[in-house]
């Protein structure tokens, strides 16, 4: 008999997932809860938030889930993993304790520090007047970022100290993130180019997947706010052989012994966001997801069937593993509402899906979208992630574009310039 696997978000991320754990030969049946229109093609949604931990357990121990596969931060921060575990059902994600890799950064920078993990020096507050004399004592630039989770719109790069004391008054007094600026994390600011490096854990041994890179900026040339994400690809030339191999052993093993030591064993997928200058690598953040949109160019290129690596971290044996990656490479362009990442509207028809899934190679996730009578409309501030294989980046990147003209709406706003670092590379060597 084939397994039963719940899958729990609704966004691009989980598109990702619920199209490449369709495609195993193990499952029989994927429940998504709450899933989208998208993930509708390849799993049953079942119209329960992420959130509501009480209502996902009952419904895993009811439908008898062999596999749990938690895609968003806030259910592994208030101990969904945990919850599940307790009735014995295997899952793919930390607990509650190692997710606080991710919901506190204070927690995250204190044990870097205990266990002399490079990253950038800092200190932790909860009033803003001792803040704000670090800051001046520091001088600029200088990074502010809550402390808790912001939907990546809590870390505040300041070039200007008039910067940083608007970004203490409106994470400390405005109060604009909530709770999760009750402590601030002040840093020192790190020059460089980033990358991600998401590796497989199973408490002890770690598998890196392939590189990964993401353009945070809402705008082009990585101008303006930061979002969720706008965009990704991989490979990132960033990350060669050398450097995924000093960043295992020098920032990532470090962190998951540390974890394991500290009573904290960490299973699941550890998104590493590291800043390499010249042969300075440091960790800039951990995540404890797969990152949206890195996973989907990252699935797109996985040839293995991804459920054994899932089992695997789950239940402690990634020993000899290996994942087969497709030579090629995958970009994905995000489509995003207008306003975003501010407010925006919602409810937007959205054309031209059925014109960009007749391109090859080419997977539209969608992310914020639902279905209103017989159309899908637009649900979320990140919406569709267009994504395509490539010989190389700058194929990919053609192709990604290619389709994404296919789509439309009132509004849609998309960078028009994804992987172009990479793409500049290509050209140069
Ligand atoms: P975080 O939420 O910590 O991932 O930060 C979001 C983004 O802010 C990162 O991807 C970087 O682009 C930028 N950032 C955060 N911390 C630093 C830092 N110490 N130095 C330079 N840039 C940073
Ligand atoms: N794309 C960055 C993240 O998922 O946090």
């Amino acid at each position: 008999m084939g397994m039963k696997v719940l899958l729990v978000g609704g966004g691009g991320r989980e598109h990702a997932l619920a199209w490449k754990i369709a495609q195993s030969p193990l499952v029989e049946t994927i429940w998504c809860a709450p899933g989208n229109p998208g993930i509708a093609a390849h799993a049953h949604c079942v119209p329960i938030q992420a959130e509501a931990l009480d209502e996902l357990v009952a419904f895993a121990i009811e439908h008898q889930i062999d596999l749990a596969v938690i895609g968003p931060e806030a259910p592994l921060t208030l101990g969904l993993a945990d919850r599940l575990r307790r009735h014995d059902i295997a899952v793919f994600g930390p607990s509650q304790g190692a997710a606080r890799l991710e919901g506190s950064k204070a927690f995250m920078k204190d044990l870097l520090a205990r266990h002399a993990i490079p990253t950038a020096a800092y200190r932790t507050f909860t009033e803003p007047e001792p803040a704000w004399e670090y800051i001046q004592q520091q001088g600029t630039p200088i990074v502010v970022k809550t402390s808790g989770l912001a939907a990546g719109k809590g870390a505040i790069v300041c070039q200007t100290l008039e910067e940083a004391r608007q970004a203490i008054d409106r994470i400390m007094i405005q109060r604009e993130f909530g709770s999760a600026g009750d402590e601030v994390v002040v840093e020192g600011f790190l020059k460089g180019e980033e990358a991600s490096l998401l590796v497989f854990v199973d408490g002890e041994r770690v598998l890196p997947l392939a590189g990964a890179q993401d353009h945070k900026a809402i705008w082009d040339q990585d101008r303006g706010p930061n979002t969720g994400g706008m965009g990704a690809y991989s490979p990132a030339p960033a990350l060669t052989e050398a450097m995924v191999q000093r960043a295992i052993q020098t920032i990532i093993l470090p962190t998951v012994r540390a974890m394991a030591s500290e009573g904290h064993p960490y299973r699941g997928i550890l998104y590493a966001g590291l800043m390499i200058d010249g042969e300075d690598l440091q960790i800039l953040e951990y995540n404890v997801r797969f990152g949206d949109p890195e996973c989907q160019p990252l699935l797109m290129r996985m040839r293995s069937d991804i459920v054994p690596f899932l089992l695997a971290c789950a239940h402690g044996s990634l020993d000899g593993m290996e994942i087969d990656w497709d030579p090629r490479a995958a970009l994905c362009v995000v489509m995003a509402a207008h306003g975003y990442p501010g407010s925006y509207p919602k409810g937007d028809v959205i054309h031209g899906l059925d014109q960009a899934a007749t391109h090859s190679d080419t997977q539209v996730f969608h992310a914020g979208t639902r279905q209103h009578q017989q159309q899908i409309v637009t649900a979320g501030g990140r919406v569709l992630g267009v994504t395509a294989l490539g010989d190389g980046v700058a194929d990919a990147q053609r192709r990604a574009y290619a389709a994404l003209h296919a789509i439309t709406w009132n509004g849609v706003q998309f960078r028009r310039d994804i992987g172009y670092r990479a793409v500049a590379r290509e050209r140069d060597s």
